[in-house]
């Protein structure tokens, strides 16, 4: 195969989820990338791709990165940059093919930032023989010089970068969707919502594809629909809560956020409904299951029933105003308590049944860095283990799980019904953690 080599820039955020990231998004376009060279602690990663459309569209959607450029050379300063960019043997074929475009010069710099006079700079690549014009708002082509910084110490940054490469910009991420999906923008949100970034990296890691059909089982405020959204799904939501979906008599529902964004036309609907006591048909497939399920950190986790049944018993033919009182549109149903490793029993048990094979489940799990227990990861016997990758907090850690649905002859390590929390987490968080 034919390749050219590229340099991937990252974003230093969440840097435990960039290769899922790029992973997923790859396997999405059907390209087969060699990780080999990945360094998780880098922002760079330098790789070969077939052609610049197919680098563009990897790229695209991804979030945790910045920018993908034409790779053109690298080295510890301006001379070895140099150097390194008229030795490479795409040299000469690369000027000739950009010579007449009209063009710009742009730095990024990571960790760090130069004194140096940046025209002074431009001006060392005059070999490049560049003849189109210098158009500042819309060149043909962006060159960049990508400088890489060491901070002497901590909050003190550098002036001399220790590494420098040169590209052609070729695509940039999505990584201004951020800006777009910030809560504090947001018509409709609560104290459930999830934050932009990870909400976008979730829907890009659960492989939400354009025209497919997602499911988030614990909606709340839909953050995960708006991701899902953003990235082309039919959205369908649930959540036991009718307050949380309908906005709680406010001015502003799930719906509003998506007239906001010009996706209504992704958004199907949300459900008032118990994920426990599911109500879609059963043979309606859904592509991915991307949720943020109830941790009990607020409020503990509740399902439909009773603790107490002997107090309901005969209760449920009571009439009000001539009709059955659950009938009313403002009846709450009784609840009682249900644990977490039963409620992720459920929603693995569900992934594995209503996911299309090859479908995706991705979800956000916590667990708690306070004892020394290993957290054990639920697994179901239909489901692959894709990624999990942990977000660190000061005292807890929460971790997003993405699982394939393989089917039942994958036959994969199964730990259904087995207690994995060690103790509440709920009571952990408010005594524990706080302190
Ligand atoms: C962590 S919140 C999800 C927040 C959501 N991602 C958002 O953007 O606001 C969990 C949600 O699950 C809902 N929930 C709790 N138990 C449930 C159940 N048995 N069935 C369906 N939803 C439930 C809660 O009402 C809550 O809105």
């Amino acid at each position: 195969m034919v390749s050219k080599k590229y340099l991937v820039y990252m974003a230093h955020s969440n840097v435990n989820f960039r290769r899922a990231e790029l992973e997923s998004l790859a396997d999405l376009c059907g390209l087969d990338i060699d990780f080999s060279t990945y360094d998780e602690e880098s922002p760079f990663f330098v790789v070969d791709l077939p052609d610049d459309a197919q680098a563009s569209r990897w790229i695209r959607r991804s979030v945790l990165c910045k920018a993908l450029y034409e790779y053109w050379g690298e080295g510890k300063n301006l001379q070895e940059l140099h150097e390194s960019i008229k030795s490479q043997p795409f040299h000469e074929h690369y000027k000739q093919l950009y010579r007449q475009d009209s063009f710009k010069f742009q730095f990024e710099t990571y960790r760090g930032s130069t004194r140096a006079n940046r025209v002074e700079q431009i001006e060392t690549f005059a070999y490049l023989g560049l003849q189109g014009k210098i158009d500042m708002k819309r060149p043909d082509q962006i060159y960049t010089i990508v400088e890489e910084y060491r901070p002497l110490a901590e909050n003190v940054g550098s002036t001399i970068p220790e590494r420098m490469f040169f590209g052609r910009l070729v695509q940039r991420s999505d990584r201004h969707a951020m800006e777009v999906y910030d809560l504090k923008k947001r018509p409709y949100k609560g104290t459930t919502s999830f934050e932009a970034e990870l909400s976008l990296v979730s829907a890009n890691i659960a492989q939400v594809k354009p025209g497919s059909l997602m499911y988030d089982p614990f909606a709340g405020t839909g953050s995960f629909l708006s991701a899902g959204g953003h990235y082309g799904a039919l959205v369908l939501g649930s959540d036991i809560d009718g307050k949380m979906i309908r906005g709680r008599g406010a001015a502003y529902d799930i719906s509003s956020n998506f007239k906001y964004y010009g996706e209504s036309v992704q958004f199907i609907d949300v459900l008032t409904m118990d994920f426990t006591h599911n109500s879609i048909r059963s043979n309606l497939k859904f592509d991915t299951i991307l949720c943020d399920p109830p941790y009990g950190i607020r409020e503990g986790i509740k399902v439909l029933g009773a603790d107490n049944l002997e107090k309901y018993v005969g209760k449920e033919d009571v009439e009000l105003y001539g009709k059955k009182s659950f009938l009313h549109r403002d009846y709450i149903p009784a609840k009682k308590s249900y644990s977490l490793d039963n409620l992720l029993d459920n929603l693995l048990q569900y992934a594995s049944e209503r996911l299309t094979i090859g479908g995706r489940l991705a979800f956000w799990m916590p667990t708690a860095n306070d004892e020394n227990v290993e957290t054990m990861i639920p697994l179901h016997f239909c489901l692959e283990l894709k990624y999990n990758c942990v977000q660190e907090f000061n005292k807890w850690s929460r971790r997003l799980l993405v699982y394939e649905n393989r089917g039942p002859d994958f036959n994969g390590q199964d730990n259904t019904g087995t207690k994995r929390a060690v103790s509440n987490f709920r009571e952990r968080y408010f005594t524990n953690f706080n302190r």
